[in-house]
Formats: C-alpha cells, structure tokens, sequence
C-alpha cells in the first residue's frame, strides 16, 4: 500500500495559498460588468486531511445565453464587417498592444501560477512551466508575424496584373480552451486570432476558470472595446446560441471531438465556420526489441504520466516486444511506483489530485474492466489506490481488444501494455484507431526504424524516435489525422488558420501605376503598402 500523506492546512507552505476569487465580472465591449446571478462554486482537487470538503477556491458567473449574444454583439460591433479600428489597423500597431500585454501579463506570473495549480492540480513546476511558454509563445507570435508582414511588403506583376497579396482577418472567433492546459492551449488560438485582426469571445474551460481572472483587466485596459469578450458557464446556455447565430467565422476548440461536433453542426452554414480543433488520442509507445531500455523507461515515464496522464499527447498505450517484455514490465513497473505521489506545491513530485468529477471512479472502472477481461494489474501493491481525488498509476498487461482501455482515451494515469512477436500488430492497433496524432518507436536498429517510418508518417503526424510525443516546440506544427484534430496550430501556422488572403489588384496600366504610386509614396492605406517594419 502507498503511504499517501494528505496535508493539514497549517502544513500548506504560507507562500503557495492562493487568494480566493470571488469572480462576478465578465468582460464585454470593454467594460467589466457585474453579473447579479447565479455563479459556480469551485473547489480545488486537493483536499486538506481534517477537512470534508476540498479546498475552497471562489465562484466564476454563470451567464445567461443573453449575456453570450451581448458578448456576439460587442465582437461584431468592433469587427464591423472590416470596417472596425481593429481589423483595419497597421500591423505595427496592432503587434503594439500586444507587445503592452506581454509585458504586464508577465507582471501576474506568480497569482496566475498559483491559482492555476490549485484550480487544476498541475504541480507548481509545470504550472510555472505553462505560464513561461505561454509568455513566450505570445512574443514568438507578435515576431513571427512581423516577419510574414515583412515578406508581404511588396507587390507583385504578374502576366499584366499588379497584386498586393496579405492575410486578412476571419471575423468573429470562438476560442475554446481544455482544462489540462487551460492557459497555454486557449491563450494558443485567442492571441494569433486577435494578433490577425479579429475580435473574439472567448470562453475557458468548465475546470480552470479562475485563474484568468487577473489578466481581465488587462485584456480590458489595453484592448479597444469588443476586441475580446469573455462567457462563462453551461456550454448548452452560451455557446448554443453564439453558433445557431450564424455569425462566427471561425471556432477555435481544444477538446473533445465529440463536442466539436455537436457545436459544428449547430451553424446554420457550417461552411462559413473554420474550425480549428484539437482533439483526443491515443498515442502508442513501440518498444522493440533492441531498445535501450536505461534510456527508453524515463522517457515512456514521462510520455504516459507527465501531469497524471492528462495531456493529449500522452502516451496511452504500450506495445512491447514478446522477447523483452518481463524485463520491460518489472522496470517499468518499479520506476511507476518509485514516483512521487503528492500535493502540487511539493518539491519533486509527479502525481497529483486530479481535477475532473467522477475521474478517480472511471479509472477504478477501466482497472476493474481490464482485469475482468484477463489483464493484471502488475504493480498490484501499489498502483490504482484512491485517496480523495488522487489516483496511483496503475500498469496493466495484458490488455486485449475487448476491454474498454484498449479503445478508450484514458486520459489519466492507467496505463495499458501489450505484447507483439510480429510488428504487424501495434501497425494494425495503429491502423483501427479512431485516433491518429503520434508515436513514440524505440528500438536502437537504424533498418528497423526506417522500415516503420514510411507507413507511420501516412498514418499519423508525428514519428518520435526514442523520445516522447509531445506538441513543442510551438514553432512545429501540430495537428492530427482521423478524429485528433481539424487544422495545424503552431506559431505561424495559428496566424494563417485565423486570416485569409486577400489581394488588391490593379491592370498594369499607366492610370493604375499612378493610382498606386499615390497611395503608397503617401501611405494612404495598411494593406496597399510597402511599408517594412523595422
Ligand atoms: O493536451 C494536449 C497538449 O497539446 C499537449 O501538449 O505535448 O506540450 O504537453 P504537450
């Protein structure tokens, strides 16, 4: 049995207790409105030893869908079909404003960081670790789309015609965040799709809520008016409306496909509605028979239980050769149990409370499953222990086609192993999946490897070779096939999934030359210009 020590409150270092958030606002054409009605209460996943409840952490509003159509309203008001200050200004200016927040959002690290980690559970290091790469996900963002700036400085002539070719906004987006990375993964669509020229709502995770509440003032100081609008509450009441409405250009969601799709066909022209999706996997771990195992085991530590499991990049399955599989699964197993287990604000530890109700009881349920169906449980003494919302990892072999874990993302620390004599069957795995995003091959022969990268780059959108899946760096692109994932996100591929290319054009006459010349030696217009950011 593992020794899991839940703390008394006085035991909480002073310096990690967040403030609570007793959140009534929520922003709109610029203004931070009080809502007078009902709110949600949160509670953070960790729960104090001689307390009943978890910890308390304060209450978000839950808006009415006319809340949600005010927030649609303020949106179009400052897109104005093109015509608003945001979408036509330079994009110096913008990348301006957005330059001021990095700095003052910079300045909120430490409350965003700890509300975070009590809110969601993320251990103070990786809390940390989220707010720095968002920070610098932002400037890459305004840097990087300085330069696609600069490469449209010109014009073109081509076969008679003179072009100015930019990227234009979309409109009005919908920006949808998950609860794993509540920061990183909303702040990854919201920012390019504002940085383009776009107004946006933006509406975070049911789980993850409070931790935004700081940078509302800011988004409201900085930004004109309508530029970004904030909803809260029951998807069904907000979102339903906002889509049935027919005026969002494009949807930014990070969660499961199963909601995309039921948003998606709530447009009434779905067509008109660019979606931008990130969505569930279920990436396999192969571990062939001349792998390293001193180097291949962290590493597959890490890929399946980084932040409990909770990533949609974990590794979700494990295919290990026949020839090394005992071997495989007693280090493993031992390397599983030898983890840190504790509250997040711990020096060192790995496995944390986990946020969403009911979790702890689905993977009891995915355990029991297995086993039912013929799997052990291999580090019995101490894997699948509940303490609270804390869930031990449990390592399971061998999982076949007729349990639940088998097909389903578990997304949490369950971790399913199968062995293989013959490749064909973690390519077959591979193949049936719902899912197609990545993998993890370890093995150390250059032929074997080689032999499997051909067909698993026309399956999936990443190959990693004894390393981890992962999405970073945030300047490769990151995407999916099946039902992982609609569109690329990356810096620079964010910046083209919110914006269009629009060209002016002109014939190559001399009444046309003069037009343009006067234009631009004169600085008349953003999109018809040469100039170049210096
Ligand atoms: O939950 C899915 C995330 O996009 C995973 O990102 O690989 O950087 O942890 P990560």
């Amino acid at each position: 049995m593992r020794n899991i020590k839940l703390p008394e409150i006085s035991e909480i270092p002073h310096d990690v207790f967040p403030k609570k958030v007793l959140q009534r606002q929520w922003l709109v054409d610029g203004k931070l409105k009080t809502w007078e009605g009902q709110v949600q209460e949160v509670y953070s996943p960790v729960q104090c030893k001689s307390e009943k409840k978890p910890f308390y952490l304060g209450s978000y509003p839950c808006l009415s869908g006319k809340e949600s159509m005010e927030a649609l309203g303020a949106a179009s008001k400052a897109f104005d079909h093109g015509r608003g200050e945001w979408p036509l200004m330079s994009v110096e200016e913008r990348t301006g404003f957005m330059s001021r927040f990095v700095i003052e959002m910079a300045a909120k690290r430490d409350e965003v960081v700890k509300i975070l980690m009590w809110e969601i559970g993320k251990s103070l290091e990786d809390s940390k670790k989220e707010f720095d790469r968002t920070l610098e996900y932002i400037q890459d963002t305004i840097d990087t789309y300085k330069n696609l700036d600069r490469d449209n400085s010109r014009l073109k002539i081509e076969k008679g015609i003179i072009a100015q070719i930019r990227r234009a906004p979309l409109g009005i987006v919908l920006c949808m965040g998950p609860y794993n990375y509540p920061l990183n993964e909303t702040f990854a669509t919201l920012i390019p799709a504002m940085i383009m020229g776009n107004t946006v709502i933006f509406k975070p995770p049911k789980v993850g809520v409070l931790l935004f509440e700081p940078l509302l003032r800011l988004f409201r100081n900085i930004f004109p008016p309508g530029v970004v609008n904030t909803i809260y509450g029951e998807g069904q009441e907000v979102v339903t409306p906002l889509v049935k409405s027919g005026k969002l250009n494009s949807l930014a969601f990070i969660g499961s496909s199963k909601i995309a799709d039921i948003i998606k066909l709530q447009h009434p022209k779905p067509h008109r509605m660019r979606s931008i999706l990130g969505l569930e996997a279920k990436n396999v771990a192969i571990v062939m028979d001349d792998a390293d195992l001193d180097a291949s085991i962290p590493e597959i530590i890490t890929g399946t239980l980084s932040y409990n499991g909770q990533r949609c990049t974990a590794l979700k399955m494990i295919y290990v050769h026949k020839s090394i599989r005992e071997e495989f699964l007693n280090r493993f197993s031992e390397a599983v149990d030898n983890l840190k287990v504790g509250m997040p604000w711990e020096d060192g530890v790995k496995i944390t409370p986990l946020p969403e109700p009911g979790k702890t009881d689905y993977l009891t349920g995915l355990v029991q499953d297995a086993r039912k169906h013929g799997a052990e449980l291999v580090n019995d003494e101490h894997g699948a222990q509940v303490m609270n919302q804390i869930f031990t990892p449990a390592v399971l072999f061998p999982v076949n086609e007729k349990m639940k874990v088998y097909h389903e993302e578990q997304f949490g620390p369950v971790i399913p192993v199968a062995e293989f004599s013959s490749i064909e069957e973690p390519l077959q795995y591979i193949i049936d999946s719902k899912y197609g995003q990545q993998v993890s091959l370890f093995g150390t022969d250059s032929d074997k490897i080689v032999h499997l990268i051909g067909p698993l780059v026309n399956q999936l959108c990443r190959v990693n070779i004894n390393s981890q899946c992962q999405r970073g760096p945030d300047t490769f692109p990151f995407t999916g096939r099946k039902d992982s994932a609609e569109g690329t996100l990356s810096v620079f591929d964010a910046l083209r999934s919110f914006s269009i290319r629009s060209i002016v054009a002109a014939k190559d006459t001399e009444e046309n030359k003069t037009v343009i010349r006067d234009i631009i030696r004169n600085n008349k217009s953003n999109f018809l210009s040469t100039d170049y950011i210096l």
